[in-house]
């Protein structure tokens, strides 16, 4: 039923639990089946992904996709993760059922997400510094 890449990466996957400092969060989730999955970014200056972390609570095979979209999207800029789609997580891990085809995309719908967090959480530091340099100008 899966290829034995989805179970090595569902039972030792390289990019599991949360992570400390990530400055892109995206939590989606899928209503029919119930899974959720969290995708932590840590994105540098430059805007290239550091660091890429997951927690699934979900099957197997979401598990391997996120695991497999962590490792495709590290050392990418966010251009270029934002490219990555489940497609290419299935490349590599091989076919999925096709019910479960959803898993991957959950993944791929999770660096959207936290990349959208990481642009929300950039603009609030901004407007931070643009209103601390006005005051600083008006004192
Ligand atoms: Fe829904 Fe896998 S069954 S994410």
């Amino acid at each position: 039923m899966y290829s034995k890449t989805v179970i090595e990466r569902f039972q030792n996957p390289r990019n599991a639990g949360a992570m400390k400092g990530a400055n892109g969060i995206g939590e989606v989730g899928n209503a029919a089946c119930g899974d959720i999955m969290k995708m932590y970014l840590k994105i540098d200056d430059n805007g290239v992904i550091e660091s890429a972390k997951f927690k699934t609570f979900g099957c197997c095979a979401a598990i391997a996709s996120t695991d497999m979209a962590c490792d495709l999207i590290k050392g990418k800029t966010i251009d270029e993760a934002l490219k990555v789609t489940n497609k290419d997580v299935l490349d590599l891990l091989g076919e999925l059922p096709p019910h479960k085809i959803h898993c991957s995309i959950l993944a791929e719908e999770s660096i959207h997400a936290a990349v959208q967090d990481y642009y929300k959480k950039r603009e609030k530091e901004l407007k931070k510094a643009q209103k601390a340099a006005a005051e600083a100008e008006a004192e």
